[in-house]
C-alpha cells in the first residue's frame, strides 16, 4: 500500500503593506519556496499562501500623509508585489490581504470563540492621547527628553543616546510626533486575551515541547529555549534544547506570561470588535488569522471546502517566519487557534536576518540590496536563489550576503561545475550519436555515487531546511562527475574514430548524472531544471525520477545555453543604487525628496507638480557647480537618513557634506565615485556638524522607479571642474 499523500499548508510572514519588499522578505520567500517545491516534487499536495498585512495605525497615518484612504494606500502597495514574486520564481498559490471579508469573518469568529471560553478580559488602560489628532498614540509617535540622560527628541520606548529603556510616560516634555502637541494621559477600556490563564500556559508548555508528526521537534532548539524563558520555565545550564518531559500538570509555577492587549480605540484601520463599538482588533491579532483568510480565499477560488480542509487531521500547517516575530507565533497564535477550537500549527520554522556586507537588514530602513533593482539590472534570479540557499541552514543564524562570495559561488559552482557538465558532453552526443544515449554503465554510475551521501540524505536536508548542506552534497556529486570527464577527456576521444564507443559511453554517463543533478537542485533552480528537462527530454521531474537512469537510446535535444557567469560590474551596479522606501511606516525614513532637501542632497522629482518659474542665465550662473570625488563616506550615528561625505572638489581640503542618501547607498560603495556638488551653498550648521555643500541627485516619485540617483559625470572629469 502506498503512503497517503502528504498535505501541507505553508505560509510566510505577512509583510506590512507600507512599502515594497526588501531583500529580507525575498530571502524568506525563497527559503519557503524551496521547501514547497521540494515537497511538491516528492508528491505532496501543498497549499502555499501569503497576504499583505494591511491594518494598523502606521498604515493609517502613512495613507493620510499622502492624502489617500488606507484602502487605496494598501492597494497601491499590493499592485507592486507581483513583479517581485514572479521575478524570483516564488510560487505562492494565492496572495491575499488581511483587509478582506474572509479575515474580518475569521477574526471576529475566533475572538467570539475565545470570549466564550472565558479568555477575554476587559481592563482600563492609561495611555498618551494626542488632543489635536484626537487619537491615542502608539509609542513610536511619542518623543521627548530622555529621563536618564536628558537627550532631546528620544522615542517613547528607549533612548538612542544612552540606551536607557523606559515607558513613554517617563519621558520629560513629551510631544506627539504627529502634531507636536503635548499628549495627555487618558484612560480607556481595552480588551485582553488572557494568556496568563493556566489553561493557556499549560497548553503552550505542552505544544512548544512536542515533536511534530514526523518525530522532529516542532520548534528549533533556540526557539524552544526562548519559549521556555517566556513561559517561565528557564532552561537549566546543562539541559539540551529539546528532550525534556512535557509539563502536563497545569500552570507552571514560574509562568510569567502577561495578558495580551488586543484592542485599539478608533480612529484605527482594522477590524471592528463585535459588541465593542469604536474598538478594533490590534493589527497583530488579525495578522496571523490572515494566513487562514488567504487559504480560505484560495479554497473559494479552487472550489475546495476550506473548513473541511483545515479540520482534516492529515493537513500539516507550517509557518516560515523571521526571528523578530517568534513571540507572536509560538505563544499568541497557537493559543488563539487552540482555544478557538482549531488546530494549532505543526511547525514554526524560524530564520535569522540577512546582513549585507555586515550590516543588518532592518524592516524600517531596508538598506542593502534592492530586489527590484536586482531584477531591473537583469541579474539572474536563480543566482540569488542559489546563493541564499547555499547560505541557509535549519537554525536561526543570520546569513551574510557578500558580493565577492556571491560571484565566486555562482561562477565556480553553478557555471563552472554544474552547467559545465552539460556543455562538455551534450554537443558530442547530439552531433556524433544523433542525441541518443549509450547503454547504462552501472559501474560508472556506482563510481559517481561513491563519496556523496545520496539522494535520501539530500531529501532529509531539504526537509530540515539545511539547504547549504544539501547543496554541498549535490556539488560533491557534481565534482565526482567533473573528475570523471577530466579523466576520460571526451574532447580527445572525439579526435579518434576508434574511440567512438568510449566517447558515447562517457558522454551518456555524464549526462545521465547531470539529469539527476538538475532534479536534485530543481527546488532551488526551477527555471534551469525546466530547461534541462526539456533539453534532456526527461520523462519526469519528480523526486522519484532521480537516480533512475535514462534508458539506452533515449534521445536528447541539442544543447541550449543554461546560465551565464556573474560579472563584477553587475554587482557594482546592484550595490551602487537602490530604491529608498516611500514615506509610510512610522519607523521609516522619509521619502527621498523630503530626506534629501533637508539634508544636503537635492533631488528633482519628475512628477513633482508645476515646474519652477524660469530663471535667467545670470541667476543660474550664481550656482557654482563643481565635479567632486567622494573620498570618504560614513553613516551618521543617530541619523537614519544621513551619510557624511568628504568630497574633493579641487580645493585645499575635501568638503564635508551631509547628504540624506543613506537609504539609497552603502557608504563604502560611494568612495571613489564622482558627482556634482553645489560648491557655493552657504555652510549649514546641522545637529551632526557643518555641511559645506550639497550633492546632486535625481529621483522619481511616480512609483515606477522609487529610487535616488546621484549624478555622475562621464569618465575623464576631474575634481574641481566647473559644471555649466
Ligand atoms: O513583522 C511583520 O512584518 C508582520 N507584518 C508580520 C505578520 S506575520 C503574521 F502574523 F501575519
Ligand atoms: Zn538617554
Amino acid at each position: 500500500m502506498s503512503a497517503p499523500t502528504r498535505q501541507i499548508f505553508v505560509t510566510t510572514a505577512l509583510p506590512y503593506a507600507n512599502g515594497p519588499f526588501h531583500i529580507g522578505h525575498i530571502m524568506e520567500y525563497i527559503q519557503a519556496d524551496i521547501w514547497v517545491r521540494f515537497q511538491r516534487a516528492r508528491g505532496a499536495r501543498v497549499l502555499f499562501v501569503c497576504a499583505d498585512d494591511a491594518h494598523g495605525a502606521p498604515i493609517m497615518i502613512a495613507a493620510e500623509k499622502v492624502g489617500v484612504t488606507p484602502r487605496e494606500f494598501v492597494a497601491g502597495i499590493a499592485a507592486g508585489r507581483r513583479q517581485y514574486l514572479e521575478g524570483f520564481e516564488i510560487a505562492f498559490d494565492h496572495w491575499h490581504s488581511t483587509d478582506s471579508p474572509e479575515n474580518t469573518e475569521l477574526s471576529q469568529s475566533i475572538y467570539t470563540a475565545l470570549k466564550a471560553r472565558g479568555l477575554i478580559a476587559s481592563r482600563s488602560v492609561e495611555q498618551f492621547f494626542d488632543p489635536v489628532k484626537g487619537m491615542f498614540l502608539p509609542d513610536r509617535y511619542i518623543k521627548g527628553e530622555c529621563p536618564n540622560c536628558g537627550a532631546k527628541d528620544q522615542y517613547g520606548d528607549s533612548c538612542e543616546v544612552c540606551g536607557a529603556v523606559y515607558a513613554p510616560t517617563d519621558l520629560r516634555d513629551p510631544y506627539s510626533t504627529l502634531t507636536g502637541a503635548r499628549p495627555e494621559l487618558r484612560s480607556s477600556e481595552h480588551l485582553f486575551f488572557r494568556l496568563s490563564d493556566p489553561r493557556c500556559v499549560s497548553f503552550l508548555q505542552r505544544w512548544t515541547r512536542e515533536d511534530d508528526r514526523w518525530g522532529r521537534p516542532r520548534l528549533q532548539a533556540e526557539v524552544l529555549a526562548k519559549a521556555k524563558e517566556w513561559l517561565g520555565e528557564g532552561l537549566a545550564a546543562d539541559e539540551p534544547g529539546h528532550d525534556s518531559t512535557p509539563a502536563d500538570d497545569g500552570a507552571s509555577s514560574g509562568a510569567r506570561l502577561a495578558d495580551w492587549d488586543i484592542s485599539r480605540d478608533a480612529p484605527y484601520f482594522g477590524i471592528e470588535i463585535p459588541d465593542a463599538p469604536g474598538k478594533y482588533f490590534y493589527v497583530w491579532l488579525d495578522a496571523p488569522i490572515g494566513y487562514l483568510a488567504s487559504l480560505k480565499a484560495f479554497c473559494a477560488r479552487e472550489g475546495i471546502d476550506f473548513e473541511a480542509l483545515l479540520a482534516d487531521p492529515s493537513l500539516e500547517q507550517v509557518h516560515f517566519i523571521g526571528k523578530d516575530i517568534i513571540y507572536f507565533h509560538v505563544l499568541f497564535w497557537p493559543a488563539m487557534l487552540h482555544f478557538a477550537g482549531r488546530k494549532a500549527p505543526d511547525r514554526v520554522n524560524v530564520h535569522g536576518f540577512i546582513t549585507v556586507s555586515g550590516e543588518k537588514m532592518s524592516k524600517s530602513r531596508g538598506t542593502g540590496i534592492s530586489p527590484l533593482r536586482y531584477l531591473e539590472l537583469g541579474l539572474n534570479p536563480e543566482w540569488l536563489r542559489y546563493y541564499i540557499a547555499a547560505k541557509l541552514n535549519g537554525r536561526v543564524d543570520d546569513i551574510e550576503f557578500n558580493p565577492d562570495d556571491f560571484l565566486a559561488r555562482i561562477n565556480s559552482d553553478l557555471v563552472g561545475k554544474l552547467v559545465n557538465i552539460a556543455s562538455r558532453c551534450a554537443g558530442f552526443l547530439v552531433k556524433r550519436f544523433d542525441g541518443r544515449l549509450a547503454a547504462v554503465d552501472t559501474a560508472v554510475a556506482a563510481d559517481f555515487a561513491a563519496r556523496w551521501a545520496g539522494i535520501d540524505a539530500v531529501a532529509e536536508l531539504y526537509e530540515t531546511r539545511e539547504y547549504g548542506r544539501a547543496i554541498r552534497e549535490v556539488m560533491a556529486y557534481a565534482d565526482r562527475i567533473n573528475e570523471y570527464i577530466d579523466a576520460e577527456k571526451p574532447w580527445e576521444l572525439a579526435r579518434d574514430p576508434a574511440c567512438a564507443a568510449d566517447l558515447h559511453r562517457v558522454c551518456s554517463s555524464a549526462l545521465r548524472a547531470f539529469a539527476d543533478l538538475a532534479l536534485l537542485l530543481a527546488p532551488v533552480l526551477p527555471v534551469t531544471a525546466r530547461r534541462v528537462a526539456a533539453m534532456l527530454a526527461l520523462p519526469s521531474q519528480a523526486w522519484s525520477a532521480i537516480g533512475v537512469p535514462l534508458p539506452e537510446g533515449h534521445r536528447i535535444q541539442p544543447y541550449q545555453h543554461l546560465m551565464t557567469r556573474v560579472e563584477e560590474k553587475q554587482l557594482d551596479a546592484l550595490f551602487g543604487i537602490e530604491p529608498a522606501l516611500p514615506a509610510g511606516d512610522g519607523k521609516t525614513a522619509a521619502g527621498p525628496i523630503a530626506a534629501t532637501t533637508a539634508a544636503g542632497a537635492t533631488a528633482t522629482s519628475a512628477s513633482a507638480g508645476a515646474p519652477p518659474a524660469t530663471i535667467t542665465i545670470d541667476e543660474f550662473a550664481k550656482v557654482d557647480l563643481r565635479i567632486g570625488t567622494i573620498v570618504a563616506a560614513e553613516r551618521v550615528q543617530g541619523s537614519d537618513k544621513l551619510l557624511k561625505l568628504s568630497v574633493d572638489i579641487g580645493g585645499p581640503a575635501p568638503r564635508t557634506v551631509f547628504a540624506g542618501i543613506q537609504a539609497a547607498y552603502q557608504p563604502d560603495r560611494l568612495v571613489g565615485r564622482q558627482t556634482v556638488v553645489v560648491a557655493n551653498l552657504a555652510p549649514r550648521k546641522m545637529k551632526f556638524g557643518v555641511s559645506e555643500g550639497m550633492v546632486l541627485a535625481a529621483s522619481d516619485e511616480s512609483g515606477a522607479v522609487a529610487g535616488l540617483y546621484l549624478l555622475e559625470p562621464h569618465a575623464g572629469a576631474r575634481p574641481g571642474m566647473k559644471v555649466r
